[in-house]
């Protein structure tokens, strides 16, 4: 008999979930204006808000956090990290930050000005804030195929060549780099292919621009080059990492994700000009040089978790997880983006909900139908996501709303992903008797989202 496939660890510290009734979730949501984001955590039964700072530590990582060295300056710490960007991500300049944004922040005050145009594959709604609030354009170039949901693709993140090259051709005074987010976390955490990091990088050298990776998944996007993109198959996931980073002149991380810690970011270059202006914007906004806003004790875990995170055994455990809710899906005909991604299932809200009228937010109403059904909270990438056009002032209705399911990592185990696929089919089988969903009262100007309130439409 075949040995079935088990997860690569074993766990050694638990937290208890609390379960509520259905009742209480009632109550819970209307105080929370049917924003997911307002809930208390002990509200939420299974919580797939985000895979960012979510994930469980090692027992390598608490170690190492026993070990924080936390001077000011100069840190041992400091130098831990410092050499895991080294030698897993290639880079010989780095700068603490925060967490991914923030690395944004202190990067883009030194590239980006108004009126500039920045070319990418679909980028994340900080990475455009930060782009937006510097009154300049992010230009999506993600190939067509991506709002396909149901097409499978391998490599479905993928900038499309055409449309950055046009963008290149017809804006290049105005454009400062090109931007690569792997995995593409708004298409789904669908990967990049090492084919298309090469040519966006032969494309960028012809108009003598440089390339910028969001790196936020990047040892989930290099897993998916191993398993599916020709050549790569006996490679090692830090031999992928190297090559993948050594097409960057730089890259913003955001440590919440691949590097498996709970807070934590960080900006890294190749250039001596580039850091010495970022790090004026470094000590400005996070801290000094050498921790920018990450204690001694946090930088060890995440040179620890750079490590962790680019081992194939535990990649595969992970993304094995996430496509085997996809699988559970497929059993009841739930469509999602397709194939499964890195990070999350991304449920097709448009199709599931599709007597919803999508001004009344689609895929923010099936997750609110899902926490109310189990005590399940996902996240709406749609059009409450995609926010107001700068310049309009008017909703902006993207092709794709989806409800994302982000798994954390090795936080959850697959009798929790069997009960998400079965409170999933429950509300799936009542959708078509769902047919109105909510209207915003009250919104920020920028990355409403976060702190939207709704009421609900009546019918
Ligand atoms: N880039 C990508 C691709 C991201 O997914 C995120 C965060 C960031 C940058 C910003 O990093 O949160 O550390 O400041 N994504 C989280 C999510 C929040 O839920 O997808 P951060």
């Amino acid at each position: 008999m075949e040995l079935p496939f088990v997860e690569s660890y074993k766990i050694k510290m638990v937290e208890p979930l609390r379960r509520s009734t259905r009742a209480e979730r009632e109550t819970w949501i209307k105080a929370a204006h049917y924003n997911l984001f307002n809930l208390r955590s002990e509200q939420v039964f299974i919580d797939l808000l985000t895979d960012s700072g979510t994930g469980a530590m090692s027992d390598r990582q608490w170690a190492a956090m026993m070990m924080g060295d936390e001077s000011y300056a100069g840190a041992s710490s400091y130098y831990n990290l410092k050499a895991a960007i080294q030698n897993i991500l290639g880079f010989d300049y780095f700068l603490p930050t925060h967490q991914g944004r923030a690395a944004e922040n202190v990067l883009f005050s030194v590239l980006i000005k108004e009126g500039d145009i920045i070319p990418g594959n679909s980028h994340f709604d900080t990475t455009k804030g930060h782009i937006e609030f510097r009154k300049a354009m992010a230009l999506d170039c993600t190939i067509d195929e991506a709002s396909d949901t149901q097409k499978e693709l391998p490599f479905k993140g993928n900038m499309c060549l055409n449309k950055l090259a046009n963008a290149l051709s017809e804006h290049h005074e105005k454009i400062p780099f090109v931007l690569i987010t792997i995995t593409n976390n708004t298409a789904g955490g669908q990967p990049v292919s090492m084919e298309c990091i090469r040519n966006v990088r032969a494309l960028a050298d012809k108009y003598k621009k440089p390339v910028v990776v969001d790196a936020a998944r990047f040892a989930e996007n290099a897993y998916f080059i191993k398993t599916r993109e020709k050549g790569f198959e006996h490679k090692t996931i830090k031999e992928i990492v190297k090559e993948m980073f050594s097409y960057a002149d730089a890259m913003t991380m955001s440590s919440k994700k691949d590097a498996i810690v709970n807070i934590g970011g960080f900006v890294a270059m190749r250039h001596k000009d580039w850091f010495d202006k970022a790090s004026v914007f470094n000590i400005m906004f996070e801290g000094y040089v050498t921790y920018g806003g990450m204690s001694g004790r946090d930088m060890n875990a995440v040179a620890v978790g750079l490590d962790e995170g680019t081992e194939f055994d535990y990649l595969e455990t992970r993304i094995k997880q996430v496509a085997y809710l996809g699988e559970q899906l497929d059993k009841y005909g739930i469509p999602y983006q397709r194939p499964a991604g890195g990070h999350a299932i991304f449920v097709d809200a448009k199709k599931l909900l599709s007597k919803v009228p999508r001004e009344e937010f689609q895929a923010q109403t099936l997750g609110v139908e899902l926490y109310l059904e189990a005590g399940i909270r996902g996240v709406e990438i749609g059009a409450i996501l995609a926010d107001r056009d700068p310049l309009t002032r008017e909703n902006r209705y993207p092709e794709l709303e989806m409800l994302r399911l982000a798994i954390p990592r090795r936080t959850y185990t697959n009798n929790h992903i069997d009960l998400i696929a079965a409170a999933l089919k429950n509300v799936y089988d009542r959708c078509d008797t769902i047919t109105h969903g909510y209207k915003i009262v009250k919104e920020a100007p920028i990355m409403r989202h976060f702190t939207v309130e709704l009421a609900p439409v009546d019918s």
